[in-house]
C-alpha cells in the first residue's frame, strides 16, 4: 500500500500524462511490425504442431504440444508456445512425460453457474501452463449444445448464450491473469464431430447471431481472449475459417475485436482464407499446402493490398502478446505444486455435481448404513475422462487406459482413459464405521447378489465421450442400464452416480434413490464425489443442458453424417455433410423444448440440494434503458447451502418465448435472506433485425424460476423500442 501512494505522488508530482493503455499496445504493436522484414512478418503467421507425430519433429525453442510459432527475438517478439486446452494443460499421449491438474469437464463447469468458479479454474490451469513454457492456452471452448451427443460436449459449457458467455469470459479471464494468451473456440457453429471438417451448417444470420455467435460475443467482452480458433466447419457453404462474414464481417467488423483469428489443426482450405480474416495457419504440417509461407508472401509481393494484410495479420497477434504481458513476462519453466492446484479441481466439482433425485432423503447417505456396496465404473480405479486434443492427466498418466482398438495415429488418443482419485478409497474415508464392498458389476448376477446384503448401494455408471466422434444415442454403453436395473429392482436404496459427459437418458430412473450427476469429475473427482454423498458438501450445480427423455424430441433425431464411417481427423473423403440449424434457429436446447412443448427428463436449470429454498419477489426495473431484475432468496431448510436465481424472459410483446435473461449464485446459511440484483443484457430483450439489435418495445414478461421448467407467474414491464448497435 505504501509503495502504490508513493509511486501516485512521483506520477502526480512529476505531472506526467495517463498513457491509454489500449492505444499504447496499438502503436507498439504496429511500431514493432512495421520494423519486421516481410520474412520476419510470415513468420509470426504459420507453424506446425509441435509433437513428434506424422513424420514431424518438435522444433526447437518448442514446448511438446498443439503448437509453434517462432517469434522475432530481436524485436522481444516471444515464440508461441501452444497447448490444449480448457480442461487443464494438455497430456498429449504423455509424450511431454509430466502430469498437470485436470479440472472436472466444462459439463461441470457449466453446473456450477459460478463464474468465480470459472476464474479461479481458468487463473490455475493458466499459471500452469506458464510454468511448463506455454504462453498460449488453446482454451475458451464456447459452442453452445445444440446436440447432446456430440462428441465434445464434455469440452463445452451450456447450452445458453448467457450462461457460456459469462462462464466462459471468466476463465478466460483467469487464463490471462498469467500473462499467457487464451484463445476462445471453435468459431463457430461447430455442433457435432460426425464428418466435423466437411459439416455445412445451414443457419439465418438473425438465429446464428441470437444464439451460436451471442455466446462468443458475450465471452470475447468479458474475457478479452487475446484469439478466437475458428472452427473445421463451414458455415452457409464457407468454410469458417475463410468466411468473409463470420471473421470479417461480424467478428471484426461489428464487435472491433482486435486479437488474432488462428484456424484449428488442419482447417485452411486456401492462402485465400487471409484474405477472408484469418491471421495464422496452426498446426500447418497437417494442411494440404502450408498456405501462409510461399503462396502468401508470392501474393503480398504482387498486391499491396496482401502486403498490407499481412501487416495486419502481424500486428494483430502481436498486439495480443502485448496485450497480456508475455513479450515483459516470458513464460519459463517452474515448479507446480499439483497438489495445492487440485483444490481448485475439487472446489469446481462440488459446485458442479447435480443432484437429479433424492427420494425420501436418501442422500446424504445416514451413519446408520452399516454395509455400503460400490458397483461398477471403475469406481475402485479411477474416474473417467474424455478423451482428444483436451485430454488432461495428473502425474503418471492414467490410472487405466482401455483401449477402444483401431489402428493408426490416433488409435492412442482414443483411449477410454481414468483419471488418478478413487471413489471407493474416497467413500471409505467417509463411511466411518461402516463396511464398504465392491464390485466391479460385470456380471449381472454377482452384482445383484452383493446389492441383496446391502443397507445403501451406489453403483457409478459411465459414458465416454470423444473429440472426433458423436454418440448414437444417450444410453449407457456395454450393458450398465440393464445392470442398473436389476440392481435397483434388487434394493431399492439404490444410488446412482453418473460420470458422463452429456445427457444420458434413464430408464431405470423410477426404481432409484437417487441419481447425482457427477459429469467427467477431474482429478479430485472421487474425493468432490464422496464428499457430496455423505453430506460434507451441499449440492448446488444445476443442469447446464436439458436432459432429453429420448432423442425423437431433439431438432434432429439421428446426429447428420453419423452413417459415414467415423472419422477422428473428420475426413469424409469430400462429401459434404449438410447440417441444418435453421429447424431449431436460435431456440437451441430449452427454448427447443419450450417451443415443441416437450416434456424433458431434467430440464435446464434443474438441480436439487440437501436443504430447499424460497424464491419470490420478482421485481423487474426500467431506468434510462437499463433493465434491472430483482429477487429474493431464502434457505428455508437446515443446512447451508446454494441457490441459483434464474428470471426467464417469458413474453417479448405479445410473443411467447423463453429466454435466460440474469442467473445470479448465492451462498445461504439456514433462514439467511439474500436480495440479488441482475441487470439485463439489452441484446436477451431484443432480436437480430439484419443489422442491428431491434427491441420491439412493448410489454415484456420475466419470470423467476426453479429451472427452465418449473417458472412462477410471470411479472410485465413496458419496454422502450430501441435500437442497439452490433
Ligand atoms: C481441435 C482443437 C485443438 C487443436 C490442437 C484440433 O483438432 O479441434 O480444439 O485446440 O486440435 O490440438
Amino acid at each position: 500500500m505504501k509503495v502504490m501512494i508513493s509511486l501516485l505522488a512521483l506520477t502526480v508530482s512529476a505531472g506526467l500524462a495517463k498513457a491509454d493503455p489500449v492505444k499504447d499496445i496499438d502503436a507498439r504493436a504496429a511500431a514493432t511490425v512495421s520494423a519486421m522484414t516481410p520474412d520476419e512478418r510470415l513468420q509470426v503467421l504459420h507453424g506446425p504442431m509441435a509433437l513428434p507425430i506424422f513424420g514431424s519433429k518438435v522444433p526447437e525453442g518448442a514446448v511438446p504440444g498443439a503448437g509453434f510459432i517462432p517469434g522475432v527475438k530481436r524485436l522481444g517478439v516471444p515464440n508461441m508456445t501452444e497447448s490444449d486446452a480448457s480442461l487443464g494443460v494438455a497430456w498429449v499421449g504423455g509424450l511431454r512425460g509430466d502430469g498437470a491438474t485436470a479440472l472436472p469437464s466444462g459439463m461441470a463447469l457449466g453446473a456450477t453457474w459460478n463464474p468465480d468458479i470459472l476464474r479461479a479454474g481458468g487463473a490455475t490451469i493458466g499459471a500452469e501452463a506458464r510454468a511448463k513454457g506455454f504462453n498460449i492456452l488453446l482454451a475458451g471452448g464456447s459452442n453452445l449444445i445444440r446436440e447432446p451427443r456430440g462428441g465434445r460436449t464434455f469440452e463445452y459449457l451450456s447450452e445458453d448464450p448467457l450462461l457460456t458467455g459469462i462462464l466462459v469470459g471468466a476463465s478466460i479471464d483467469g487464463i490471462q491473469s498469467n500473462h499467457i494468451v487464451s484463445t476462445i473456440k471453435h468459431f463457430a457453429l461447430n455442433g457435432q464431430e460426425s464428418g466435423r471438417k466437411f459439416d455445412d451448417v445451414k443457419i439465418s444470420d438473425a438465429a446464428a447471431r441470437e444464439s451460436d455467435l451471442l455466446a462468443f460475443e458475450i465471452g470475447i467482452e468479458t474475457g478479452h481472449p487475446g484469439s478466437v480458433m475458428c472452427s473445421y466447419n463451414l458455415v452457409n457453404g464457407v468454410k469458417a475459417c475463410g468466411n468473409d462474414y463470420l471473421l470479417n464481417k461480424v467478428l471484426k467488423q461489428d464487435w472491433g475485436y482486435k486479437g488474432w483469428v488462428m484456424s484449428d489443426w488442419g482447417a485452411l482450405d486456401g492462402v485465400a482464407n487471409a484474405l477472408n480474416g484469418l491471421d495464422q495457419e496452426s498446426g500447418d504440417q497437417l494442411d494440404r499446402q502450408l498456405y501462409f509461407g510461399k503462396p502468401l508472401a508470392e501474393l503480398a509481393a504482387k498486391d499491396p493490398k496482401v502486403a498490407a494484410r499481412v501487416s495486419d495479420m502481424a500486428t494483430r497477434i502481436v498486439r495480443s502478446l502485448y496485450a497480456v504481458g508475455a513479450d515483459a513476462n516470458p513464460a519459463a519453466k517452474t515448479p507446480i505444486d499439483l497438489k495445492a492446484n487440485a483444490q481448485a479441481a475439487e472446489r469446481a466439482e462440488k459446485e458442479g455435481i447435480v443432484l437429479l433425485r433424492n427420494v425420501d432423503k436418501a442422500l446424504p447417505l445416514a451413519a446408520t448404513a452399516k454395509k455400503i456396496v460400490v458397483i461398477g465404473g471403475y469406481a475402485d480405479t479411477g474416474v473417467l475422462s474424455g478423451a482428444g486434443s483436451s485430454q488432461v492427466q495428473g502425474e503418471g498418466g492414467p490410472a487405466l487406459l482401455l483401449s477402444n482398438g483401431g489402428a493408426g495415429p490416433f488409435a492412442a488418443l482414443m483411449g477410454e482413459a481414468y483419471q488418478r482419485s478413487i471413489p471407493l478409497d474416497a467413500i471409505r474415508a467417509q463411511a466411518k464405521g461402516a463396511k464398504v464392498v465392491y464390485r466391479n458389476g460385470r456380471y449381472i448376477t454377482d452384482a445383484v447378489e452383493a446389492a441383496k446384503t446391502a443397507d445403501v448401494v451406489i453403483i457409478f455408471a459411465t459414458q465416454w465421450s470423444t473429440e472426433g466422434l458423436d454418440l448414437p444415442d444417450l444410453s449407457l454403453p456395454r450393458g450398465q442400464d440393464a445392470l442398473i436395473d436389476a440392481v435397483a429392482s434388487a434394493n431399492p436404496k439404490t444410488i446412482v452416480v453418473l460420470e458422463s459427459g452429456s445427457p444420458v437418458v434413464m430408464p431405470w430412473l423410477a426404481k432409484t434413490a437417487a441419481v447425482v450427476e457427477a459429469w467427467y469429475p477431474g482429478i479430485r473427482g472421487g474425493q468432490a464425489i464422496a464428499s457430496v454423498l455423505f453430506g460434507e458438501t451441499t449440492p448446488s450445480g444445476r443442469l447446464p443442458v436439458t436432459f432429453p427423455a429420448s432423442v425423437d424430441q431433439l431438432p434432429r433425431p439421428k446426429v447428420d453424417g453419423s452413417d459415414l464411417e467415423p472419422d477422428f481427423g473428420g475426413e469424409t473423403g469430400g462429401t459434404v455433410v449438410p447440417v441444418n440449424y435453421d429447424i431449431e434457429g436460435s431456440d437451441v436446447g430449452y427454448r427447443w423444448f419450450a417451443r415443441t412443448h416437450a416434456t424433458p427428463l431434467f430440464p435446464f436449470g434443474f438441480g436439487l440440494s440437501y436443504t430447499e429454498f424460497k424464491r419470490e419477489g420478482l421485481k423487474i426495473e426500467v431506468k434510462g434503458g437499463v433493465v434491472t431484475a430483482r429477487a429474493s432468496l431464502q434457505n428455508i431448510g437446515s443446512r447451508p447451502g446454494a441457490d441459483v436465481a434464474q428470471v426467464y424472459l417469458t413474453n417479448m410483446a405479445g410473443k411467447p418465448t423463453e429466454r435466460l435473461v440474469g442467473f445470479a449464485k448465492v451462498d445461504l446459511a439456514p433462514g439467511e435472506t439474500k436480495e440479488v440484483t441482475m441487470t439485463l443484457d439489452p441484446r436477451l430483450l431484443a432480436n437480430w433485425s439484419g443489422k442491428d439489435w431491434a427491441v420491439s418495445g412493448g410489454l415484456y414478461s420475466f419470470a423467476l424460476g426453479a429451472n427452465a421448467a418449473e417458472l412462477q407467474a410471470p411479472v410485465s414491464v413496458k419496454i422502450a423500442p430501441r435500437h442497439l448497435k452490433p
